[in-house]
């Protein structure tokens, strides 16, 4: 990066926080922010292939966009190995489980199109073999440039270290389905600085990827949302009143709570082009909350910003807990302060029956959110599991001011198009 100085001079602004006692008040199982049972008998994507974090293809401002009326989504994928003795156990069966487990260090980049915003075909990977730096393709945000069919990837290169990257290429359509071209020059941004974002060298579980660039609609400029951990060894970060929050008595122990110190990044382009970055301290930390605020992305609806982020049950911090799903904050302002919807933050967790139904949930500015299926009980006791690697149904929520309500349900994999783009 060029060593500029910041278009802001001085820090911009405070992080916001999610504390301890914003936490407290989730709530699993609450009709209105719980996403609807998924069947055990969902139909898969694909048998070749396990799918998971699912990238919508979208323009710079949000908004989800089909082209000459195909739509495109990127998914990270990999391979099912049902025939390779490696995934066979004891008795030579298939351990689906295992292999799922172990998909992340081989994640790639593919892409899928549809003409009705469902019934996915597979497209193929988006980069040929060798191009992208690193072993694991994560995830990111692929932005519709122009009527040229010019198409900016934004990801994660990850194995070793955890890049910020971009490639360009373009998507084509046929009468007959979508090819993309091009992909082949990776351009690496940026990575963690150890002063605002956690590195590897600090903690060896750091996270810092899923970029989301878009453009501010109040001040014009382009910005990047990511996920990061605060800056600082690990152990060294302080758990005080302000994270804490304004808990009940009794609720002032913080348990070992220091090592959860996740927090939504931001960066701002300092060229129109999305070459040339610059980070920013965090938008909102959950320092002695939660561990992940993963694939943070943004809703722009009335005037307010509305942050979403993923998190995990089993990266929350000692004392305070909470399904897998999506959390969300709003604020009038892209600086904040911003405050948790709901209460409490959670805007759709999976339902505590099935804690591992869904994962990964993207927030469409249309109200629409999607997910993948990781896996769902088979039996009663749920110690039977059916392993997803597919699209979870889509659900609506509703958003009104500072909270948000589930009110509808649809097709598995339903991503409708919200804006057409005829290619020259
Ligand atoms: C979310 C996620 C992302 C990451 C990818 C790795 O499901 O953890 O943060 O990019 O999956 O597979």
């Amino acid at each position: 990066m060029k060593n500029t100085p910041s278009k802001f001079g001085k820090t911009p602004h405070q992080p916001s926080l999610w504390t301890r006692a914003d936490a407290l008040k989730v709530r699993a199982d609450d009709p209105t922010t719980t996403q609807p049972l998924v069947s055990a008998n969902f139909p898969v994507l694909s048998d070749e292939v396990f799918i998971w974090d699912t990238m919508p293809l979208r323009d710079i401002d949000g908004n989800i966009t089909s082209v000459d009326g195909w739509s495109v989504i990127f998914t990270l994928t990999a391979d099912r190995h049902p025939n390779d003795p490696q995934y066979l156990d004891q008795n030579g069966n298939y351990d689906v489980i295992r292999d799922w487990n172990d998909r992340h260090g081989r994640a790639k980049m593919y892409y899928w199109f549809s003409r009705t915003g469902k019934d996915w075909k597979l497209g193929g990977r988006v980069m040929a073999e060798g191009v992208s730096p690193t072993v694991r393709e994560w995830a990111g945000t692929p932005i519709l440039l122009n009527k040229q069919g010019e198409v900016d990837l934004y990801y994660t290169a990850v194995t070793p270290g955890a890049t910020i990257v971009k490639v360009r290429g373009r998507v084509v359509t046929t009468e007959h389905g979508v090819s993309l071209v091009g992909f082949e020059k990776v351009k690496p941004l940026f990575e963690a600085d150890g002063k605002m974002y956690q590195t590897e060298a600090q903690n060896a579980f750091w996270g810092f990827r899923d970029p989301w660039p878009f453009r501010d609609p109040k001040d014009g400029k382009l910005y990047m949302l990511f996920e990061g951990n605060v800056a600082g060894e690990r152990g060294s970060h302080k758990v005080g009143n302000a994270e804490i929050g304004d808990v009940p008595p009794g609720y002032e122990e913080v348990g070992n709570s220091r090592f959860q110190t996740a927090c939504v990044g931001i960066a701002v382009a300092r060229d129109e082009d999305g070459d040339d970055w610059e980070m920013l301290p965090p938008l909102l930390t959950a320092v002695g909350v939660n561990d992940q605020t993963e694939r943070p992305h943004f809703v722009f609806q009335d005037g307010k910003y509305y942050l979403f982020t993923i998190s995990h049950t089993f990266t929350y911090a000692d004392g305070v807990t909470g399904p897998d799903g999506v959390y969300g904050f709003v604020a009038d302002s892209l600086f904040g302060p911003y405050v948790p919807l709901n209460g409490s933050g959670l805007v759709l967790g999976n339902p505590s029956s099935q804690p591992f139904q869904t994962y990964s949930h993207c927030v469409m500015p249309n109200g629409l959110v999607t997910s993948f299926i990781d896996s769902v009980p088979t039996d009663n006791t749920g110690t039977q599991i059916r392993i997803g690697g597919t699209e979870a149904p889509t659900v609506g929520i509703k958003i009104k001011g500072q909270q948000t309500f589930v009110v509808a349900e649809y097709d598995y994999g339903y991503i409708p198009p919200m804006l057409d783009v005829t290619l020259k």
